[in-house]
């Protein structure tokens, strides 16, 4: 809810309450956000005024040396104060939410309130995704949106400040609109989303760093005297930083203690940043990455930052993950595939790469249909003259020769088979050796009379030039609706570069914008041209189901979901690995939009090899599917994968729709996934490195209900003899030698039973105490009871409570 009481706006949420006021001088100061402190709803006024007055800063004489904002009001110095939104000029020199040059070249800027109104329904940007952007969510007609008008000292700008409230999920929303009304040009150098001020330091800024198949993984740094930053420049929004961070003060648990997490709705390059000032104040801002940018505003012009998002949680990083996890599927996922069970899917890039034809493609399918598998995805390779990286990107015309049939009767032929069908494309990329590059090479991002540089082969298309955007939605509609197609996956594979658009210059070359500012547009007019696309494209195939991807997670951000209901997570497909990366998006992300699959052993990008069920464990906590050659598998494995498509069936919904809490991580990975009405859960442990002589394990659950009672089981274990390497000799009557003929043909016959756990207790015991596990293989002996729990290897417990 929100209220206003005089001066002061209050935005609370069941965990959460975030206030600041207006000062008497125009200005506003931020008041606290954090755990509930007071009682939004039934406070009269004068109470919560009586708040505000012990929240807020009493300030008797100026600082220091800091500056005084006016000569009235020597004692208000905005270096020590606390801003709901700070600018450049007026003794502030902290990092700032709103930076303009002036028609008159100045680059002070002084807003001051004018009016703010609370509003039941709201009109979101035509041109950003948002959360409130869905007209389908049923919490829009309750949410409540705050509209905040500040203006100019100088009179010649507008800046509107949006707050929407989500109480269902304890989620705040924050964006800003600044508006040119004077009669010369601005020139807007920075319009962040969001700005919070706490007045202490000690905190601790998370953040989510990688790089190509090695994504999201957690750096924890101290803020402390001065800015900690993380930002991009590549011109999409991951994998090298993603744009979600968490901010803690140290101290801050799994389950206990204060936890604040932000993100933006933004898929370009995005900035956060942490600063402890001179007076041991914390200032956080995320928005649009100001280096590189600028934005010219003519008279009566707007521009609106994207939308960024936070909670707070005052149960540690859980917590706050739970809130993060419930905003992502509730109110950024939308459109048919929302809330719907997603297919098992078969995707052909790790099966063949570019090598496929239509008989292989079939052949891969019906043995996907016989393991169980319900949507094919033929990947890479399909269209122009694609036998390899290096061409056709922009072609979207099958390959006559790879499909002899075309795309209709191959999509139909596996409709036949029983299975759903989709492609995979990389529209906003044009390879140089590509027809569409012979007839428009103006088309591509290069930067006229200099030598341009390419990632993976590929240029970008110049997304800002609407004539480009509306031929790709054009040949994108085409294509879609040539075949039966029910999933596309929508692919980005290098980041940006030679950042220029001849149509930007164009336009502001007639208008007299600085040619100093034209190009600091273009990589955010590239963002707004890939929205439009996305966003026409889902409306015209609202059946499909679409899966953003980018080299693995290099676009994975709530932007893109706003679109696609799902990414996929990484192209490291290493169960080990990978368990890291799906861990790290967790945080802030529902595993429900993270997609992963099987893939074959060694790894692809590893070399590692691991136990199928590993594999199978990591990938069903995502949305699940497979990514190697089924034709190529002994009977054994492909009767395992029968299996584990008929198990994963049985535990889709829990695995799909349940809430995902970490448990240990680190050498053991402990996860559980628990439906909503915490009914059922999935967990696993798996284990990086085997140590000998092991301590007894155990299993601790997230997220049940304490009191209810749980039936906990895993499946029965059965290993290959040939996993006990030359200790089939402590056993067999004749020496094996291993690897040997016989060493196979008794494989063959013989496998190993290992343990099966199998107990009913509460929900309390298993969360707080803990279930001990059967013992694990610790060099001394193995037997029916014992664990096999070599190098990655993982169970899975499923746990059942009683009505
Ligand atoms: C990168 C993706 O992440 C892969 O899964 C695959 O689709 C390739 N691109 C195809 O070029």
């Amino acid at each position: 809810m929100i209220r206003l009481c005089e001066n002061t706006a209050v935005l609370a949420t069941p965990e959460t309450v975030y206030m600041f006021r207006v000062l008497p001088t125009g200005q506003l100061e931020h008041l606290y956000y954090g755990p509930r402190c007071l009682d939004a709803e039934s406070e009269s006024d004068s109470e919560i005024l009586m708040d505000a007055e012990a929240l807020g800063e009493r300030k008797e004489f100026a600082p220091g040396n800091a500056i005084s904002w006016s000569q009235e009001n020597p004692s208000l110095a905005p270096e020590d104060l606390r801003e709901e939104i700070s600018s450049r000029g007026k003794g502030d020199i902290r990092d700032t939410f709103v930076e303009l040059v002036h028609p008159d070249g100045g680059r002070t800027s002084d807003f001051l309130f004018d009016h703010m109104e609370v509003m039941k329904s709201w009109e979101p940007s035509s041109v950003l995704p948002s959360s409130c952007a869905d007209p389908s969510d049923p919490v829009h007609g309750r949410a409540d949106h705050l509209r905040v008008v500040l203006k100019e000292a100088s009179g010649d700008s507008v800046l509107e400040l949006f707050y929407h409230v989500y109480e269902d999920c304890d989620v705040i929303t924050r964006s800003a609109k600044l508006t040119n009304t004077g009669d010369g040009k601005i020139t807007v150098r920075r319009l962040m989303s969001m700005q919070l001020d706490f007045e202490t330091d000690g905190f601790v800024m998370s953040v989510f760093t990688g790089a190509w198949a090695r994504e999201m993984n957690r750096h924890d740094m101290k803020v402390e005297g001065g800015r900690v930053v993380n930002s991009t420049l590549a011109g999409v929004s991951s994998s090298r930083n993603n744009p979600f961070v968490m901010l803690w003060p140290s101290g801050t648990t799994e389950q206990a203690g204060l936890c604040y997490g932000m993100n933006l709705v933004y898929s370009g390059n995005h900035y956060e940043s942490a600063e402890v000032n001179a007076f041991g104040k914390t200032r956080f801002l995320s928005g649009i990455n100001p280096e590189g940018f600028a934005w010219a505003l003519g008279p009566g012009e707007s521009f609106e930052s994207p939308e960024a998002f936070m909670t707070c949680s005052a149960g540690g990083f859980c917590g706050m993950s739970l809130h993060m996890q419930h905003f992502i599927r509730e109110h950024i996922v939308r459109g048919e595939w929302k809330h719907r069970l997603r297919p098992i899917l078969l995707n052909s890039w790790e099966a063949a790469y570019f090598d496929i034809d239509e008989r292989k493609l079939l052949r891969l399918a019906k043995a996907g249909k016989e393991a169980g598998m319900e949507l094919f995805v033929m990947d890479d390779g399909w269209f122009g003259n694609r036998s390899d990286d290096t061409k056709s990107l922009g072609d979207w015309s099958v390959n006559l020769k790879k499909i002899p049939g075309g795309l209709k009767k191959l999509s139909d032929e596996i409709h036949a088979l029983g299975m759903d069908f989709g492609i995979w494309v990389e529209p906003e990329m044009v390879s140089p050796d590509s027809d569409l590059y012979r007839a428009h090479p103006d088309w591509a991002m290069k930067i006229p009379g200099r030598a341009h540089a390419e990632g993976r082969n590929q240029m970008m298309l110049d997304l800002a030039n609407p004539e480009v955007t509306d031929a790709l939605i054009g040949e994108l509609s085409r294509l879609f609706a040539s075949a039966d197609i029910n999933y596309v996956k929508w692919d980005f594979n290098r980041i940006m570069s030679d950042v220029y658009s001849p149509y930007v210059e164009k336009l502001h070359a007639s208008d007299g914008t600085d040619v100093s500012v034209r190009q600091g547009e273009t990589a955010h007019w590239f963002i707004l041209g890939f929205y439009r696309m996305a966003s026409e494209l889902t409306r015209r195939f609202p059946h499909i189901l679409f899966e953003g991807c980018a080299a693995g997670g290099g676009r994975f951000d709530p932007g893109v979901l706003c679109y696609f209901p799902q990414i996929w997570g990484s192209d490291d497909t290493d169960p080990v690995q990978r368990a890291v990366i799906q861990e790290g998006y967790s945080y802030g992300y529902p595993m429900s939009v993270v997609s992963a699959h099987v893939s074959a052993s060694p790894n692809h990008q590893t070399l590692r090899e691991t136990p199928l069920d590993t594999r199978f464990n990591v990938a069903a906590f995502g949305i699940f599917g497979y990514e190697l050659n089924l034709c190529d598998l002994g009977k054994r494995e492909f009767e395992e994968i029968k299996k584990q498509t008929e198990l994963y069936k049985q535990w889709r919904e829990v695995l799909q729709r349940g809430d995902f809490y970490r448990g240990r991580s680190g050498r053991i990975h402990e996860w559980t996934c628990v439906l909503p009405d915490r009914s059922s859960a999935v967990g696993m442990i798996l284990q990086e490195k085997a140590i000998p002589n092991a301590p007894f394990e155990q299993f601790r659950a997230g997220g049940l209900d304490p009191k209810r009672r749980y039936h906990l089981y895993s499946l029965q274990q059965r290993r290959d003899v040939r996993c006990f390497g030359d200790l089939v000799n402590t056993v067999a009557p004749v020496h094996v030698r291993p690897g040997s003929f016989l060493h196979r043909m008794i494989a063959s016959f013989v496998t190993m039973p290992g343990e099966q756990e199998e107990m009913n207790v509460t929900g309390a015991l298993l969360m707080r105490a803990g279930v001990k596990l059967a013992p694990g293989y610790a060099g001394t002996g193995y037997n029916e009871n014992t664990r096999y729990f070599a190098d990655g290897c993982s169970r899975m417990y499923f746990m059942e409570g009683e009505s």
